[in-house]
């Protein structure tokens, strides 16, 4: 770290969260808390909260949370040092030298540091462009059709003609070849040495969420090969976990998302006012993407290129999406490849009316499909429809069926009454094996929903635990910080327990110990679950419940993993047993 444990929590005291919050956001106060719409995507009802008690806030819609640091860091896009300095001087302190020891590089997070190189690079890339040098490769954006504007907007560069150009600059500015190798932006070989992996290329930075530059993707300007090149996967760089254009995506204030495959596609869309597309980059959609653009939106228009690669991905797709609770429309781009070219070539108004019209996914689905099928053949057309009834028999609900029965009956002109009797037909033969997997589905199902309530009643535990005083007592006689099932939620429990003792509760200092902010993010939602009730009485009957909840689930965990030839745990197994009866006799007053 830059600076000491002491001094981070020390700035961070000194700056009280709904102070810092209120000059972004207006809040409003409810009960112990504030809420205000939250800033890091868009919707129309209040769900994020800022709690002066515990100096964090918490975002019940997409999950965004931390401390007033992370608050800061998220928000005026700045590193950790940055964020420092910001709040110091807002609190009047004068912060330390930051320490540039040996020493003290070698044990600063790794991931901030690779997070500061990229950053320094897509400045330098961003000043070329803007210098003699880049003159080119700004007249080629231009001639794309970019403004000023946008360019800025999203950050475009010029990685400079000479291949060690950045390398240089780089190393002037004190960064070690070790920590270059992390970077993801140079490339070593045996002969030349160390050397940049981009030059002579129009440079795309690549932001996460919180507008971090966590990589690039570069174009040639004419037509070598390969047209893009994009940084490898680095510590701060995971592809399937990110989208292009999401960090102005998710504040648009739209109830679906565009995504496409490429970069040009995602800026000429923002360009053209339709700032919620994404992209997946360099690779074909995940569904980690999924789950993660779930958390901004339930539907996605798939406005992939029309050709046959883009037609395969979509059906990858789609049924990703499908699986992460999201509906799915496709787009016809026809007679156009791509949403830049069709947007050059007819506008935004026309764009518009292809994302009114876009298909269904499920209809798009067997529009393919029917491809592969002789439809002049009665027999071709006969099959046809049986595929398609099969199809329709997976859904669950009698009314999804039914919808889609006359969906298709429609589309592909066949009698509603004639197709509703193939999918019967499906029904009632082909159950045993769809039963078969219906069941494993379902079984996977109950696993992963058991899974989450037992992390519900851990967060409820925790968040109790800063709530009530009171209630650490109870709660340390019968859980154990290793009672916890995540390692994450393990650590914070242990860390919580040791300000108990000291009496010195404090979950936002608790945040400071991790410097990864989708950690920062897990540990906010530790400490804000919630449960909607009221009354005094039932509260404690539900704390009762609870601890009862997790202890059961810790010694499941424990017998499992016994040895039975250790006869000590067996011991400590059975006074654990004994002990989760106790807990049905406690009487529990917050
Ligand atoms: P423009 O020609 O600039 O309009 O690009 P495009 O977005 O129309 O390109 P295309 O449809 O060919 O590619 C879509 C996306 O795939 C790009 O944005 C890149 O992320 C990726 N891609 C394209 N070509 C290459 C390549 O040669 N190598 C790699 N690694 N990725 C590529
Ligand atoms: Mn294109």
């Amino acid at each position: 770290m830059y600076y000491s444990d002491d001094v981070i929590e020390e700035v961070r005291s000194r700056n009280d969260i709904v102070d810092v919050i209120s000059s972004y956001v207006k809040l409003k106060r409810q009960g112990s808390s504030y809420f205000g719409l939250c800033p890091f995507h868009s919707e129309k009802s209040p769900s994020f909260s800022v709690s002066p008690g515990k100096q964090m806030y918490y975002c019940f819609g997409c999950g965004a949370g931390g401390n007033v640091l992370t608050f800061v860091m998220e928000y005026e896009n700045f590193t950790f040092p940055e964020a420092m300095k910001f709040l110091a001087e807002r609190a009047g302190m004068t912060l330390p030298e930051e320490e540039y020891s040996e020493e003290a590089r070698r044990q600063r997070d790794l991931k901030e540091r690779v997070r500061e190189i990229n950053k320094m690079a897509a400045n330098y890339f961003y000043y070329m462009l803007r210098s003699p040098q880049g003159e080119r490769a700004l007249a080629y954006l231009k001639n794309r059709g970019l403004s000023d504007e946008t360019m800025k907007r999203f950050g475009l560069g010029y990685a400079g003609q000479y291949s060690d150009a950045l390398y240089r600059y780089l190393r002037g500015k004190g960064i070690s070849d070790q920590l270059l190798k992390e970077s993801g932006l140079m490339q070593v070989n045996e002969r030349q040495g160390m050397y940049d992996k981009f030059w002579n290329r129009v440079m795309f930075p690549i932001m996460d969420v919180n507008n971090r530059v966590i990589g690039f993707g570069g174009r040639v300007m004419g037509d070598a090969k390969p047209k893009y090149l994009n940084s490898p996967e680095t510590v701060i760089f995971d592809k399937s976990r990110n989208l292009y254009g999401l960090n102005y995506a998710r504040t648009a204030k739209k109830r679906y998302m565009l995504v496409c495959e490429g970069y040009m596609d995602v800026i000429s869309m923002h360009q053209a006012g339709f700032t919620n597309a994404v992209a997946s980059l360099g690779t074909a959609l995940t569904t980690q993407h999924a789950t993660l653009l779930k958390r901004y939106t339930d539907e996605v228009i798939l406005t992939y290129d029309s050709d046959e690669a883009g037609i395969r991905a979509a059906l990858r797709a789609i049924p990703m999406l499908r699986e992460a609770g999201i509906s799915t429309r496709v787009l016809h781009m026809e007679p156009y490849k791509d949403p830049d070219e069709f947007i050059k070539a007819l506008g935004t108004e026309a764009f518009q009316q292809r994302i009114d019209q876009a298909e269904n996914s499920f209809l798009f689905e067997l529009s393919v499909l029917q491809k592969s099928y002789d439809m002049k053949n009665p027999d071709g057309k006969t099959r046809f429809f049986q595929a398609a009834a099969a199809r329709i028999a997976e859904f669950e609900q009698e009314i999804e069926r039914e919808n889609y029965i006359e969906a298709v009956a429609g589309r592909f002109q066949i009698s509603f009454e004639g197709l509703r009797k193939m999918v019967m037909s499906v029904l009632m033969q082909g159950v045993p094996q769809r039963k078969q997997a219906v069941q494993s589905v379902q079984q996977e199902k109950k696993r992963s929903e058991k899974a989450d309530g037992i992390r519900r009643s851990q967060q409820l535990i925790l968040t109790w635990l800063v709530e009530y005083p009171n209630l650490y007592g109870t709660v340390s006689r019968y859980i154990h910080p290793e009672d916890f099932s995540d390692e994450l939620y393990r650590e914070v429990a242990l860390l919580l327990y040791e300000q108990r003792e000291k009496n010195e509760v404090n979950p936002a200092q608790i945040i400071n110990h991790f410097s990864d902010a989708e950690q920062q993010r897990t540990v906010a939602q530790l400490f804000n679950a919630q449960v909607k009730i009221e009354k005094p009485r039932e509260l404690e009957k539900a704390v009762q419940e609870t601890i009862y909840k997790v202890v059961e689930q810790a010694i499941g965990q424990k017998s499992r993993e016994l040895d039975p030839t250790d006869m000590k745990g067996l011991q400590e197994l059975v006074d654990a047993k004994r002990r989760l009866q106790e807990i049905r006799r406690l009487h529990i007053s917050l």
